[in-house]
């Protein structure tokens, strides 16, 4: 199993440390534009396999996209991250470019690949490497939901006192401040609704600290999270390498799946060899349906400034 991170940036560094310490893939290579960062990033995280225990080879390279050749998963980090005050959709301009690029390289040396794409804002770089590469749905995802759950299992357990471990939920819709929809009616502690323990202003109040999850760390950080982001992208390529069928909720292009069309948007997949294998229609209450609409409008207003 061979993985191809671009971007060693924090995200990317962390991804590829993630899959290392889970020893599921015999190979990552780490690809970056700056000369010599992936290199010094993958020996850094080389030096660690005898201490952390592990066998996966990492290799860094600059640039050269032939050391990418027949990766099973890629993974698209690379594009500036958003600083404080900025929402993800501004970074549309420098990040279309990029991402549109690099996919399409990637592409040219494993046209077999299964493509995860992280870069913002997600949804709409994950609508475009699917416009501009024509690769089959299946195997274009975007990672968002699967960070957004975490987040939102975090703040749950906070909000119960409980462990995490106790803690199920998910969120769908768009990976953005407003976009997000955490599926407040579906969350369980230890498979008792949450709402048996939480009153719904304390759950609106999760609701609400799990969609600005990224900018409050923004703000603490200077730059974007990566700890979580790059563990969550680790989660979604071991289920992919495992084969393991475990449902995210991914974004992927919907062809009338929840009443929405022609958009890449969150909502829960199973992930497998083949990519996402299946989109599992889930019923939300009226609120989430709303909030899930109004959601896919503001993706698609963000689609509509690519050029595609
Ligand atoms: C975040 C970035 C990865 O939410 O979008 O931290």
């Amino acid at each position: 199993m061979k993985v191809t991170v671009v971007g060693a940036g924090a995200v990317g560094a962390s991804c590829a440390e993630y899959i290392a310490i889970k020893n599921f893939a015999s190979e990552v290579v780490i690809l970056d534009i700056k000369e010599g960062f992936a290199e010094g990033k993958a020996m850094d995280l080389m030096q660690c396999a005898s201490l952390n225990g592990f066998d996966t080879k990492i290799t860094g390279v600059t640039n050269d996209y032939s050391q990418t050749a027949n990766s099973d998963i890629c993974v698209i980090t690379s594009g500036i991250p958003r600083k404080p005050g900025m929402t993800r959709e501004e970074l549309i301009g420098i990040n279309a470019g990029i991402v549109k690029n690099v996919s399409k390289s990637l592409l040219e040396h494993s046209p077999n690949m299964i493509l995860i794409v992280v870069s913002n804002p997600m949804d709409t770089m994950t609508y475009l490497a699917h416009k501009s590469t024509g690769m089959p749905k299946n195997r274009i995802i975007g990672m968002g939901g699967a960070l957004d759950s975490a987040r939102f299992k975090y703040r749950l357990a906070e909000a119960l006192g409980a462990p995490i471990s106790d803690v199920d939920g998910m969120v769908v819709g768009g990976h953005s401040d407003t976009g997000m929809v955490p599926l407040t009616s579906h969350a369980t502690r230890n498979s008792i609704k949450v709402s048996e323990f939480l009153s719904e202003e304390r759950l609106a109040q999760v609701a609400e600290d799990t969609k600005v999850g990224g900018a409050t760390l923004t703000k603490l950080l200077g730059t974007s999270a990566w700890y979580a982001p790059g563990a969550a992208v680790s989660g979604m390529v071991q289920a992919i390498a495992c084969d393991t069928k475990k449902i995210f909720p991914c974004s992927t292009f919907l062809e009338g799946e929840y009443g929405l069309n022609d958009i890449c948007i969150g909502v829960p997949v199973v992930l497998g060899k083949d990519g996402i294998e299946k989109i599992v229609d889930i019923p939300l209450s009226d609120a989430e349906k709303a909030h899930m609409k109004a959601s896919a409008e503001g993706v698609a207003k963000t689609n509509g400034l690519l050029e595609l």
